[in-house]
């Protein structure tokens, strides 16, 4: 059986265009691929500690993952003191995740949940929730995309924020693939090329040293759209950084941050 066939995506792969998707694209094989293809060393090198001083600088100590994946940023987390919750709606990946924290001498609190209904299974409120690596862009309808925000932002505390990264899809749609992986893809002699795109879908090949292939049916999501989104389901400052800020790039980066809050300040008009 081939890899395509394992990952199902039937006779014509363009048109799988849904949300619910993404449970048979991250297989059993993928996910076992996957720290190969995001190597944590060199992940969390080219990160450095970003993501723990803007958390620590808003006095975040309550967590929730809620794209785990094989858990890079929740072990990153938990090791640097802060109390997490790691969700994820594909199984396999949770598996991978807590496997990995185990070998960490980590035991991780695991959740398998969809955003879309994320409160159904999660408790309690969160000083911060994390949706990393490219994940948001999993969703195919602006539906699913502004019911799973209305459910990130209902699992904040009132001063709570959203960290929510995205490549830049902006530049694939307007000027073709360009990305030079510095970040997040990192693996060596993997490659990883957008297969096809328009306006409704990213299809990218992930490409293995061993000549296996996968691939990953996305939204492209714009940028601008992204923050109107955030700011439409109540979201009140959204900043958004390209790449992280201290990168030597000039031209355009490959990825976007957006750090959403939901702190309600009187007479303050919401951002952009
Ligand atoms: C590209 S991976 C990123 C994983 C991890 N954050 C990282 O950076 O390595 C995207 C993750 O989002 C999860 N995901 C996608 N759509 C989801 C949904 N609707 N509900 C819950 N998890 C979802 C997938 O199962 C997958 O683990």
């Amino acid at each position: 059986m081939s890899t395509q066939e394992e990952q199902n995506f039937g006779a014509d792969p363009t048109a799988v265009r849904n949300s619910d998707h993404y449970v048979e694209e991250y297989n059993f094989g993928f996910v076992d691929k996957w720290d190969e293809l995001i190597d944590w060393k060199s992940r969390a090198e080219s990160e450095g500690d970003f993501f723990i001083e803007e958390l620590r600088k808003r006095g975040a100590e309550k967590i929730l993952d809620v794209a785990t994946g094989t858990g890079f940023h929740s072990v990153r987390l938990a090791e640097a003191n802060f109390q997490v919750v790691s969700c994820d709606g594909a199984p396999e990946m949770l598996a991978k995740a807590f496997e990995n924290g185990r070998q960490r001498n980590l035991i991780m609190r695991t959740v398998q949940v969809d955003w879309r209904w994320l409160n159904r299974d999660i408790h309690g409120h969160y000083d911060a929730i994390i949706c990393l690596g490219n994940s948001f862009t999993h969703l195919f309808s602006e539906k699913d995309r502004r019911k799973s925000l209305a459910e990130f932002y209902a699992a904040l505390k009132n001063d709570g924020i959203l960290i929510l990264d995205q490549r830049n899809y902006d530049a694939i749609l307007d000027h073709g693939y360009e990305s030079s992986h510095t970040y997040y893809y990192c693996g060596d002699n993997i490659s990883v090329y957008p297969e096809h795109v328009d306006d409704g879908l990213a299809r990218f090949k992930y490409t293995f040293p061993d000549q296996q292939t996968y691939y990953l049916n996305m939204f492209p999501l714009r940028k601008n759209y992204v923050r109107r989104l955030m700011h439409e389901v109540g979201f009140q400052k959204v900043e958004t950084f390209g790449d992280f800020q201290e990168t030597y790039k000039v031209e355009q980066p490959d990825f976007y941050i957006h750090i959403a809050e939901k702190r309600y300040v009187e007479g303050e008009d919401v951002d952009g």
